[in-house]
């Protein structure tokens, strides 16, 4: 069964459950890496965490909520073998499965709503990665974890 590592600061905290059900509902096993009350504490800590763990775990997936999803998806970037995309809606999950083979899915929870979220996984869960020219290019960002 495919795992998914599910993290979120203050800011997300509130919908992480829901998130959590929907990806339960399509099968998967989720594991909840906190944060669990609307206390303040610091988004690098939990995108540090299931970034960690998706990298440590082969094909599983990861999901970060903050606010924007931007300061989630930035950090959880610094983690080798991780592709983090913040996403908007179900266009740019799919895209980010599409072509990215994106391995983190970020949002904000004071961006999008929860009609918002459930399209964002189904789109997510039900893209494929397409391969072919983008293999070439995703390979390509891989190897600029070399660089640094
Ligand atoms: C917290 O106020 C907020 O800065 C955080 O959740 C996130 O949006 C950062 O990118």
């Amino acid at each position: 069964m495919k795992k998914v590592y599910i993290g979120a600061d203050h800011a997300g905290v509130l919908i992480k459950d829901f998130v959590k059900q929907l990806f339960e509902k399509r099968g998967f096993e989720v594991e909840d890496m906190g944060t669990h009350t609307t206390e303040r504490v610091d988004y690098p800590d939990y995108a540090k965490k299931v970034a960690k763990a998706v990298a440590a775990d082969k094909d599983s997936w990861g999901v970060l909520i903050c606010g924007t999803g931007i300061g989630m998806s930035i950090a959880a970037n610094k983690i080798k073998g991780i592709r983090a995309a913040e996403v908007h809606d179900y266009y740019t999950a799919k895209m980010a499965r599409a072509h990215n083979d994106a391995n983190v899915l970020c949002f904000g929870e004071r961006v999008v709503g929860e009609g918002v979220i459930e399209s964002i996984v189904e789109a997510w869960c039900e893209t494929h990665f397409e391969g072919g020219r983008h293999l070439n290019r995703v390979k390509k960002i891989m190897a600029l974890e070399e660089e640094c």
